[in-house]
């Protein structure tokens, strides 16, 4: 049987999120008959490089979707809004990294390791969402606790690193950082606030009851995903002076009764979670290893002693890979191997 071949446009190809998809694309071998790079006008003129050729990067229009049949999204909510619906009519499938669709309830949200079958519902928009970076990372890690032992409730704190919030957010830790080591002046451009050597507990806008939007987002899509609305969630976003990869400390309880050892040896089998707990050899999930790969690493698994039934663990992951552009692709390769 010859491989399935499709026509890919990449939306945000300029991006940090953009540009690693056009990795993943190249490092998990997609079959791509073709590729489409846009960006806004801005970015016109500008080439990225596909599988060693030059490619020049197109500006995003109404026409962009002619003849393509999968297209990866990582422009902005604003832009999908208004694009991926005509991306649908011209007869291509979106996966959105926006949080535009994600909570459509005609739209499917997905993590390949934990709802694949939610795929199937791509058809009646023609959408299918990626979710949060930092929602992806924890249900990895927490769908097989939730199979085994019914999570009741979910308390996460995570430390966010900029890539998050894109390039330009990138550049403002870099540059702040420099100033302040040479006695220099600095900008707040992109957050409210100073972030080199410094914690803000916000992310995205705050809304009216007290949480901000990424906290919110946390609390609706995992329940989604886990295909539960029954679980508690509550969250603290915070964003840190970190380049690339998300943590959270999450503490879990659950209704049947749950040890450290179950856990342990439950996530060593799990797909997609890599287990890195000897602390007594300083080995514990960290950023700097999880950027980079596509794991989600876990650690720091104990019991919590203060209620019946929970667990506490430390949950990292490459937000720009697992968090957005892997499991993007990943979605798409599941579309393309049995949907199209
Ligand atoms: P551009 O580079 O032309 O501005 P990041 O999240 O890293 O800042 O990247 C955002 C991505 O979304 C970039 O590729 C950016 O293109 C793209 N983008 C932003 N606004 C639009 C728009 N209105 N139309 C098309 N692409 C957009």
């Amino acid at each position: 049987m010859t491989e399935k071949m499709v026509n890919v446009a990449v939306a945000g190809a300029t991006g940090a999120v953009g540009n690693q998809m056009i990795r993943c694309l190249e490092e998990r071998n997609f079959p791509v008959r073709s590729i489409k790079l846009l960006a806004s006008k801005r970015s016109v003129g500008r080439e990225l490089r596909f599988r060693g050729d030059l490619m020049p990067v197109e500006e995003l229009t109404d026409e962009s979707f002619a003849g393509v049949d999968v297209a990866l999204f990582s422009a902005g909510g604003d832009t999908s809004l208004r694009f991926a619906p005509l991306a649908a009519q011209a007869g291509c499938v979106v996966v959105d990294n926006s949080s535009a669709w994600r909570m459509d309830t005609q739209v499917p949200l997905v993590v390949p390791e934990v709802n694949p079958h939610a795929i199937a519902g791509y058809k009646v928009k023609g959408i299918i969402a990626n979710p949060n970076c930092s929602t992806i990372q924890m249900v990895v890690a927490l769908n097989p606790i939730h199979r085994a032992f019914g999570i009741k409730r979910i308390v996460v704190s995570t430390y966010q690193a900029v890539s998050g919030t894109g390039k330009k957010a990138v550049d403002e830790l870099f540059d702040q950082t420099r100033a302040m080591i040479n006695f220099l002046g600095y900008e707040n451009k992109i957050y409210p606030h100073r972030i080199a050597f410094n914690c803000l507990p916000h992310i995205d806008r705050f809304q009216e009851n007290g949480y901000t939007k990424e906290e919110m987002k946390m609390v609706n899509e995992t329940r989604k995903i886990l295909e539960d609305d029954r679980i508690g969630v509550t969250a603290t976003t915070v964003r840190v002076p970190v380049f690339f990869g998300h943590s959270e400390a999450v503490n879990v309880e659950t209704r049947e009764k749950i040890t450290a050892v179950a856990v342990r040896k439950l996530l060593e089998e799990s797909p997609g979670v890599e287990v890195v707990d000897e602390p007594t050899k300083n080995r514990y999930p960290l950023a700097t290893d999880a950027a980079g790969q596509d794991l989600t690493l876990v650690g720091r698994i104990r019991q919590d002693e203060s209620v019946q039934n929970g667990i506490n663990l430390w949950i990292v992951a490459d937000n720009i890979r697992k968090g957005a552009a892997t499991n993007a692709v990943q979605i798409a390769e599941i579309l393309v191997k049995d949907y199209l």
